[in-house]
């Protein structure tokens, strides 16, 4: 009997058929671990990254931002300990089917869970991706695990050339690279994915009381989200589980869907770890002095957000299957700040050109002011509906006969549908700005 399709699986069906995540390389038979971002997948995974920027830095003072290359010298992974057993999994292959898998995710590490033969020794696998730079190849390096790193060797410039007053923070949006032995869940884990992290420096002695004042920030950012609180678990790491920089770290888990609560983003005390090994390995000294001339290297709190898995976890939230009319219907209550499209636009028939042209000037002067409005004259306005419902789309605004003065009091008014309730109102063209903004 054919299993029934999971909550997740009719999440991934939505995102590739309304064009959110493809499968990496699809038409070669992909490529594991890679996922490619379609038209509404770039949509909503911008609206993430420029609220994230416009909550943790320009919405602040204390924050610089930054964006550093991919490619780093190959010092910079040995300093941070990246090239060392730190950054390894523990890794088994199967004697018989040769396929490997994470040990720490087997209940028995004896048997191949796919075909029952017995598996090898355990041996640790470290994470990075190694590559080669210039024309002779001779030149080591590694695509970044982390974009962390790229903040703790620009410490110096930034300080340099921006004179902060600490305690700062340098923020930063980008790839990273993971080589995963076992990549899964959809966005969840894969091997190429974008990270959004905070460095914020501080002195040793304010890391208790920063750290609570951060911890509250994180929870802002997920209410803005639009995840709901009860979703949401902390997850204090315990000391012999903490990463080798680590003095305390709380991983903020989700309910994802099927799978449970698992890790979203994570918040740690990185001590002065970094600073303090990037300036033993390079000779620089990296250190803040305070107008009364006392040095010191600040220590660091650092809150890490993946952009793949806040984006699984909108999507998990928003996705609703309801009744609606009689017929069932799938929406994504997309908070509208997070929605690919604000508002869509349509004439009520496509066929009558003074409907198109009146509905022309309505979209463009919405067009003009937020740029995320679709156009959509395809099928019939029930069809359309459903369409824009299922990709989050707040308001359907549609131009009929009345707009265009059939009935003399409704002159110059369209009809604006609410996506949650479907529930329509009728409204003047030059009130609609103000009403989607608000
Ligand atoms: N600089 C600290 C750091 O990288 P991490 O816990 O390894 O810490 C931070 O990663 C966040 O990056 C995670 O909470 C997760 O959101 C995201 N992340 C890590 N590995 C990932 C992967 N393989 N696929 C997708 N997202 C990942």
């Amino acid at each position: 009997m054919e299993k029934p399709a999971t909550i997740m699986d009719k999440i991934v069906a939505l995102a590739k058929r309304r064009g959110f995540v493809f499968q990496g390389s699809e038409i070669y038979g992909g490529l594991a671990g890679t996922w490619d971002l379609g038209p509404l997948g770039v949509a909503l995974s911008n609206n993430i990254k420029r609220e994230w920027w416009k909550m943790f830095v320009d919405g602040r003072e204390d924050m610089y931002g930054l964006d550093a290359a991919i490619l780093m010298n190959e010092k910079v992974w040995e300093a941070s300990g990246h090239t060392g057993a730190g950054f390894s999994d523990p890794l088994v292959e199967c004697e018989k089917c040769k396929r490997r898998f994470r040990a720490d995710h087997l209940s028995d590490k004896t048997k191949c869970p796919d075909c029952g033969g017995v598996l090898g020794a355990e041996r640790q696998f470290n994470l990075m991706f190694e590559t080669q730079v210039g024309a002779q190849g001779n030149i080591k390096s590694y695509l970044r695990p982390e974009t962390a790193q790229g903040i703790f060797v620009n410490f110096k410039n930034v300080v340099d050339s921006m004179s902060p007053k600490l305690p700062f923070g340098i923020a930063q949006i980008g790839k990273a690279f993971r080589n995963e032995i076992a990549p899964r869940d959809f966005l969840f884990r894969t091997r190429e994915f974008e990270q959004m992290e905070i460095e914020y420096f501080i002195k040793e002695e304010d890391w208790e009381r920063l750290f609570e004042v951060w911890r509250e920030d994180i929870w802002k950012w997920i209410d803005h989200l639009g995840l709901k609180r009860e979703n949401i678990k902390e997850f204090d790491v315990p000391a012999d589980d903490l990463a080798h920089y680590s003095k305390r770290t709380i991983d903020f888990e989700y309910n994802y869907p099927g799978k449970g609560f698992d890790e979203l983003l994570g918040f740690a005390y990185r001590t002065d770890h970094d600073l303090k090994s990037h300036m033993s390995a390079s000779g620089e000294k990296l250190e803040y002095i305070e107008s009364d001339g006392t040095r010191f290297v600040p220590h660091v709190l650092e809150p890490s957000f993946g952009i793949g898995r806040a984006f699984t976890a909108v999507l998990s939230e928003a996705y609703i299957e309801d009744e609606m009319g009689g017929e069932t219907r799938t929406y994504l209550k997309l908070p509208p700040h997070l929605a690919p499209y604000r508002a869509a636009v349509s004439p009520l028939l496509k066929n009558k050109p003074e409907l198109v042209a009146k509905a022309r000037e309505v979209f463009a002067i919405l067009k003009k002011e937020f740029g995320n409005i679709a156009w959509d004259d395809n099928g019939n306005i029930g069809k359309r509906y459903r369409r824009q419902d299922e990709i989050g789309t707040p308001y359907c605004i549609t131009i009929d006969f009345d707009t265009l003065g059939e009935t003399a009091e409704l002159n110059d008014t369209v009809t604006v549908r609410d996506r949650d309730t479907g529930e329509q109102k009728r409204m003047a063209i030059n009130e609609l700005v103000a009403y989607l903004r608000n």
